[in-house]
């Protein structure tokens, strides 16, 4: 008999407050995940139960919340009140009974609500979704991500390592990953955390913690080595395996820690985000350095340690892509996997896999495990809302010959993505050859800032060629140098300061659509390769619905949408 279980990030109370999400396991195997925040259209969703995600993976296949065998959240509360234990012994050192008394009376209380009280808000809030509730188990939350690192990575031995901001009490831990699964190795404990460090610099630059950090990364090139602000990032921070950055995070969020850097480099933080001086620029360019140099220098240490070479990465910091082609690149490492959702939405996968044995898990070469729409619906709502529209009896050829006219073009083909990036199923595509594409795209498509890089998909048989240690990488999670010899062909697609992309490869198998598509492109001009940026506006998650897609292309200066069959198009006024 079929089982199913259903794993979701609360991101309520104790949970987490970011990016819930949830997946459909059907013998153990994800059929369905999506994020919150495609429902609610608030970019990562915060404070939110994913109410509306729980019930699109019980809809997947017609469920009831009793027709799972079990609910799986990524969240320990033993292992808090583990630390409570800690919090009583010494509670019980202080001087003066009554102090010893209250001490303990809250230690606990405490231990008592992280025990109990998480579980049970969730069962309250799971009840107005259906009863009976099958049984919830609980697991830690740097297990979880570290399971979506390992599991789906095909390696058979593996360092682990998930970096975040905190899970629990932790903020980044070293597993080691074998056969029988995942033993901790090491654990830097909350407030030591990376992912704090770099949200402290993030919303010093300007922009948003668990947010803005993809900007700071991107800004990163532009900046130089600046020794005046590396050596005072320097005295307030150790980096390295024995990393340090309390001075800065000692206390949760980032009020304290950007406060300081304000002292430090008597300049007050930025408060016009996008814009930066060379100042700027250069600090971006100095945090990414550390951060680079300590989880490299965690992996090599640990490499060496454990016998094994693979490296398997989780966890917000691990969406760093140019911090996992530094740990691509180390001499001592042989191989990455990054798993796509490493941000906290990828928890939801990373508890159904915990539950496994590694080997029994499937290399993961996709995401698409969002909702999907039939050809019949986007007629109908196309017609209702008096739209005209064609089917070209070639629709790849057909649009491959829109983008090489350098039309845009919204693409939405198949299962929405899980995570943070869009892959050929709700994205926007150009022509990835010229700066004067780049430029129409920042020009017609307003979601982004105009000197942050664009990426592209392309052949997987073509990476050799363009890409200098070219791989498979069919997540847009890992970054390359390009081939100098070809990046004339890519201009659209660098990082304009350093010539460095962030690729997606794509076979057949995995979105046949989308390769035919790239493939009629390379047919008609001879570089397989598009431009593809997700499909949404301005500070909007990427589209899920057809309506949410034409709502973009008319919003937008895109000029076809190719919605599965059907093609829409705008008329030159
Ligand atoms: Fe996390």
């Amino acid at each position: 008999m079929t089982t199913y279980r259903l794993a979701f990030k609360p991101s309520i109370g104790l949970y987490g407050q970011h990016d819930p999400s949830a997946v459909l396991f059907e013998d153990r195997t994800p059929v369905f995940g999506v994020e919150e925040e495609r429902y609610t259209r608030t970019k990562h969703a915060t404070e939110t139960f994913p109410e509306r995600a729980i019930q699109a993976c019980l809809d997947y296949r017609n469920l009831e919340l009793s027709d799972l065998e079990r609910i799986l959240l990524p969240y320990d509360p033993s292992l808090r009140s583990e630390l409570t234990g800690h919090y009583v012994t010494d509670a019980l050192r202080a001087p003066g009974l009554g102090r010893k008394l209250s001490a303990l009376e809250n230690t606990i209380v405490s231990q008592a609500r992280a025990r109990f009280v998480p579980t049970r808000q969730i069962e309250n809030r799971l009840e107005s979704i259906g009863s009976p509730l099958p049984p919830i188990e609980t697991i830690s939350h740097h297990r979880c991500h570290a399971a979506s690192a390992f599991h789906p990575s095909g390696f058979d031995k593996a360092v682990v390592l998930t970096v975040d901001a905190k899970g629990e009490y932790d903020s980044t831990v070293v597993w080691r990953g074998d056969e029988d699964g995942l033993t901790r190795v090491h654990t830097y404990e909350h407030p030591n955390s990376l992912g704090l460090f770099f949200a402290i610099v993030t919303e010093y630059l300007g922009y948003r913690m668990f947010n803005g950090e993809g900007k700071v990364m991107g800004l990163a090139p532009y900046g130089d080595d600046n020794p005046a602000i590396e050596r005072a990032l320097r005295e307030l921070i150790d980096t390295g395996a024995d990393y340090d950055v309390t001075e800065l995070t000692k206390r949760w969020g980032t009020g304290h820690g950007v406060a300081l850097l304000e002292e430090t480099f008597d300049q007050p933080r930025n408060e016009t985000p996008g814009e930066f001086d060379q100042w700027e620029k250069d600090l971006a360019h100095t945090a990414q350095k550390l951060l680079e140099e300590t989880v490299v220098d965690i992996a090599e240490s640990v490499v060496e340690q454990l016998g094994t070479s693979n490296v398997a990465l989780a966890g917000g910091v691990a969406l760093n892509c140019k911090l996992n082609k530094h740990v691509r690149e180390s001499p001592l490492v042989e191989d990455v996997f990054v798993q796509p959702v490493a941000h906290d939405a990828g928890l939801a996968l990373g508890a159904g896999w915990s539950q496994q044995r590694p080997a029994a898990v499937d290399r993961q070469t996709t995401v698409y495990l969002g909702p999907e729409y039939e050809t019949s619906e986007i007629r109908e709502l196309l017609e209702t809302n008096k739209i005209a529209y064609t089917e070209p009896g070639d629709l790849e050829r057909y649009v491959a010959e829109r983008i090489a006219d350098g039309q845009l073009v919204g693409w939405f083909q198949g299962r929405m993505e899980m995570g943070p990036r869009a892959l050929g199923a709700r994205s926007i595509l150009a022509d990835p050859r010229t700066a004067e594409s780049r430029d129409r795209v920042n020009r017609f498509v307003k979601h982004r800032e105009e000197w942050r890089p664009f990426a592209p998909s392309m052949l997987e048989d073509a990476a050799a060629d363009y890409l200098i240690d070219g791989a498979p990488a069919p997540f847009m999670i890992d970054a390359y140098d390009v081939d100098p010899e070809q990046t004339d062909d890519l201009e659209a697609v660098l990082h304009p300061a350093d010539d460095s992309t962030r690729p997606q490869t794509v076979r057949e198998d995995q979105h046949p659509r989308y390769h035919r598509l790239i493939s009629e492109f390379a047919d008609i001009i001879g570089v397989p390769v598009v431009l593809n940026t997700s499909f949404n506006d301005h500070a909007e998650p990427i589209v899920r619905t057809p309506t949410q897609a034409l709502k973009d292309f008319y919003g937008m200066g895109l000029d076809v949408l190719a919605i599965e069959d059907v093609v829409v198009e705008k008329t030159e006024s």
